[in-house]
C-alpha cells in the first residue's frame, strides 16, 4: 500500500531569499529550482513578481524551465499582483498562484488599517482573479497565528469557496508552540466551510527555534502541505528547513504512520551545499542532516559503537542524504571522464570553457594536495561555473606579513588581457591584497561582506572563501578556492569585481549561468 504524501512546498527562491545576504540573482535561482526539481519538491515558490522587475523576470524563467514541478509565484491580494503573478507563470506547466492578507488584528489594524470585513472582501476577491487565470490557486492568512480564530474559519470560507484548494496558516513571527498549533489545524480542518475541499498547509518561521516542531506537530494534526526552504534560510531565523522535516518523517514512519514525501532524499546534500556556496553563506557545523559535524562521532566510546554496527549511534545514515563518504574520490592520474561524473553525483553540470577551467584547476590541485575530497570538486566546480568574459584575472599573488612585518601585498593581474602589477600596505594580508587589486581595476564598489572556510579536513585543506561586494545598488556574490587561503581571497574578490563589471557592460540584458 503506497504511503499518503505530504506536499513539500520550497520557499528558498521567495522567503528563503528575502533574508538578509541571502539574495539570488535570475541564473542562480535558475540553477537552484533546477536542482530543486530534482531533489522532487512538489511545488518551488521562485518570487514574488511584483516586488521588482529581478523577481518577475526570475518566477519567469524558472517557470519557463521546469517541466515537472509546479512553479508558484507570490502575489497580496490587489489586481496588480495577480495580474502580475500570473504573466510571470505563462509559461509554467503547472502554475500556482499565491496570495495572501494579514488576518491577525495587530496587522490589520495597524499595518492595513482595514476592517474584518474588508479583509474578506479583499480575500474574496483575489482569490476569485487568480482562478480566472489557473485552477491551482493557494491562500495564505498572514500572521494566522496571532489571529482569532472565529475569525480565521471566515476567512479561509470564504477562500475555499471561490476556488482556493491550498488553505496555508502561517506562523509568520514564529509565536506558536507546537500542541496549540496543531490544535489550530485540527480546528480548522474540522471547521472551515468547505475545508474538505482543500490541503491546510503549514508555513512556520524559526523566532523561537520552533520552526521544524511546530510544523511536523501540525503534519500530525492533518496538515499535508509543508512549507519550508533549504537549509532553513528565511526572513530573521529563517524558515522550517526542508531536510529536517523530510528526514524527521523518513526515519519515524512510526510517528509519521502512513506518511511519506516524494523528496529525494539523496539530492539533499547537494541542494544544501549548492545554496550555501551560491549564496555565500554556510550552515552552522552542527546543524542537523546538513552540517559538517551532523555524522561526525568523536567521542571514542561512540566511535567504537560505530565502527561496530553503525545502528548504534546512527539513526540515518550519510549516503541516504546524498552526502557521499569523505573518502579519495580522485587523483592526479584521473581523466576527464572520471571528473564530469564525478562532478554530475556533486549536482553541477558543467559544459565547454567551464568545464576545461574545473579540469585544469583540479589538476593543478591534484599535483599540489595529496588528497582531493569532494568538497575540493564542489569548491573547484562552483568557481569555474562562472561562464562571464573576465576583465580581470588573477596572475599572481605574493605577501608578506607577520608579528614583525607591516603586511603587504602585490598583485599581478590582466586587466582586458594587459598584465598590470600593484603593491600595497593592509592591516592584514588579505586587506593588502584587496587594496593592491582595488588598486589596479579602479573599483569604486565596497567590501561588504568576507568570509572563509576551510571546507576540507587536514593541513592540506582547500580554503573557499566567498565575499560580497556592493556598487550603487548592485550587490554580487564572488567566490574562489585555492590551497592558499590569501589566493583564494584575491580569487573571490576578482571574481566579484568581473560580475559587477558584467553587469556595467550588459544592463538589462539577461543573465548568463554564474553571473
Ligand atoms: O510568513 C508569512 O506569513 C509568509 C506569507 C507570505 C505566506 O511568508
Ligand atoms: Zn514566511
Amino acid at each position: 500500500m503506497s504511503r499518503e504524501s505530504i506536499r513539500i512546498f520550497d520557499t528558498t527562491l521567495r522567503d528563503g531569499e528575502q533574508a538578509p545576504g541571502c539574495s539570488m540573482n535570475l541564473s542562480e535561482k535558475l540553477t537552484l529550482a533546477r536542482q530543486l526539481e530534482k531533489l522532487g519538491i512538489d511545488v518551488i515558490e521562485a518570487g514574488f513578481p511584483i516586488a521588482s522587475v529581478g523577481d518577475f523576470e526570475a518566477v519567469r524563467a524558472v517557470a519557463n524551465s521546469l517541466r515537472e514541478t509546479s512553479v508558484c509565484g507570490l502575489a497580496r491580494t490587489p489586481d496588480e499582483d495577480i495580474d502580475r503573478a500570473h504573466q510571470a507563470l505563462e509559461g509554467a506547466v503547472r502554475p500556482r498562484i499565491h496570495t495572501f492578507i494579514a488576518t491577525s488584528d495587530i496587522h490589520m489594524e495597524h499595518k492595513l488599517r482595514l476592517s474584518r470585513e474588508q479583509v474578506l472582501a479583499e480575500v474574496e476577491r483575489a482569490v476569485k482573479r487568480a482562478r480566472a487565470y489557473c485552477d491551482d490557486v493557494e491562500f495564505s492568512a498572514e500572521d494566522a497565528t496571532r489571529s482569532d480564530w472565529a475569525f480565521l474559519l471566515e476567512v479561509f470560507g470564504v477562500a475555499v469557496a471561490n476556488g482556493a484548494r491550498t488553505l496555508n496558516v502561517p506562523d509568520t513571527v514564529g509565536y506558536t508552540q507546537p500542541e496549540e498549533y496543531a490544535a489550530l489545524i485540527a480546528h480548522l480542518r474540522e471547521n472551515v466551510p468547505g475545508g474538505e475541499q482543500a490541503v491546510f498547509a503549514v508555513h512556520c518561521h524559526n523566532d523561537l527555534g520552533l520552526a521544524v516542531a511546530n510544523s511536523l506537530a501540525a503534519v500530525r494534526a492533518g496538515a499535508r502541505q509543508v512549507e519550508c526552504t533549504v537549509n532553513g534560510i528565511g526572513e530573521r531565523a529563517g524558515n522550517t528547513s526542508l531536510e529536517e522535516v523530510v528526514m524527521a518523517i523518513k526515519t519515524r514512519p512510526d510517528v509519521y504512520d502512513g506518511l511519506d514525501t516524494q523528496i529525494v532524499t539523496e539530492e539533499i546534500y547537494p541542494s544544501s551545499r549548492l545554496l550555501a556556496s551560491t549564496i555565500g553563506v554556510s550552515v552552522q557545523p552542527n546543524k542537523a542532516i546538513v552540517g559538517d559535524n551532523a555524522f561526525a562521532h568523536e567521542a571514542g566510546i561512540h566511535q567504537d559503537g560505530v565502527l561496530k554496527a553503525a545502528i548504534t549511534y546512527e539513526i540515518m545514515t550519510p549516503q541516504s542524504i546524498g552526502r557521499v563518504s569523505n573518502e579519495l574520490v580522485l587523483g592526479k592520474h584521473s581523466g576527464r571522464h572520471a571528473f564530469r561524473e564525478r562532478l554530475t553525483e556533486l549536482g553541477f553540470e558543467l559544459e565547454g570553457e567551464a568545464f576545461q577551467t574545473a579540469f585544469r584547476r583540479f589538476k593543478a590541485l591534484a599535483d599540489a594536495k595529496k588528497i582531493i575530497y569532494n568538497e575540493d570538486l564542489e569548491a573547484l566546480a562552483s568557481d569555474a561555473a562562472v561562464q562571464i568574459d573576465e576583465r580581470f584575472h588573477v596572475e599572481e599573488v605574493t605577501v608578506l606579513s607577520g608579528t614583525f612585518a607591516t603586511p603587504s601585498a602585490t598583485v599581478a593581474l590582466r586587466v582586458d588581457g594587459e598584465p598590470c602589477k600593484a603593491t600595497a600596505l593592509g592591516i592584514g594580508p588579505v586587506d593588502a591584497v584587496f587594496k593592491a587589486i582595488a588598486d589596479l581595476t579602479e573599483t569604486k564598489s565596497e567590501l561588504e561582506r568576507f568570509q572563509v572556510n576551510a571546507i576540507t579536513g587536514g593541513m592540506d585543506a582547500l580554503g573557499e572563501v566567498s565575499v560580497s561586494v556592493r556598487e550603487g545598488d548592485r550587490r554580487v556574490i564572488g567566490n574562489g578556492a585555492d590551497p592558499d587561503i590569501i589566493v583564494a581571497s584575491a580569487r573571490a574578490y576578482v571574481h566579484a569585481l568581473n560580475k559587477l563589471e558584467w553587469h556595467k557592460r550588459h544592463r538589462g540584458a539577461s543573465e548568463p549561468k554564474g553571473i
